[in-house]
């Protein structure tokens, strides 16, 4: 079988097919360019960057390779579960298992849609009294920002459509993949 073809670039998860929207060269050309941006202006501030499971791993293995400067890294994950208070769902970060006061944090996220989740896990971490708050996107939908969200990194700019691949999935399925693809009518 030929490589390129449309098949190659086809991809099947659960009931849905998706094509390929951003090639493994594009994606790490940008993620090299935000690793030098976080690099520039973190020197010296010993940052700590907490990358979210589990949208995160691939961009977040990725990113780190490429900032050469002395840092800390811990895996966290926002924990959604119902309140016993009529107001809903309460969210909590976990797995942080490092003093954040006074530390300059870099928040590493798979994708800002709505920035809900984002602005959430941004109001939890200031309620410790880090240094600073940076926040670096390997994606971002700008038009489905629903809140303000303070993106201080971010690799690429999408529309608002679904996509999968190199991180991110689709009921749990079509992370383990090196290009990113979006969702197709069929
Ligand atoms: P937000 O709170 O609406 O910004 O949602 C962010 C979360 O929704 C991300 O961390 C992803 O887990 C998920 N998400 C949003 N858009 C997509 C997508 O296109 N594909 C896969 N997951 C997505
Ligand atoms: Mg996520």
């Amino acid at each position: 079988m030929p490589k390129n073809t449309k098949f190659m670039e086809k991809l099947h998860v659960l009931d849905k097919t998706f094509a390929v929207s951003i090639p493994e060269a594009e994606i790490l050309k940008q993620v090299r360019r935000v690793a030098a941006e976080i690099t520039r202006d973190m020197e010296g501030k010993s940052p700590l960057l907490l990358p979210v499971l589990n949208g995160s791993f691939i961009f977040a293995a990725d990113l780190l390779r490429q900032i050469p400067i002395p840092c800390e890294v811990s895996f966290i994950k926002l924990a959604s579960y119902q309140g016993t208070q009529s107001t809903g769902q309460i969210r909590e970060v976990i797995g942080l298992n490092t003093d954040i006061t006074g530390r300059h944090i870099v928040i590493v996220e798979d994708i800002v849609d709505s920035g809900i989740t984002m602005a959430h896990m941004i109001e939890t971490l200031q309620a410790q009294n880090p240094a600073s708050i940076s926040v670096c996107t390997l994606l971002l939908k700008p038009n489905s920002l629903k809140v303000e969200v303070p993106v201080d990194y971010c690799a690429m700019q999408i529309p608002s459509d679904f996509i999968v691949g190199y991180g991110l999935d689709y009921n749990g399925f079509g992370r383990n993949t090196k290009d990113i693809y979006t969702l197709v009518d069929e």
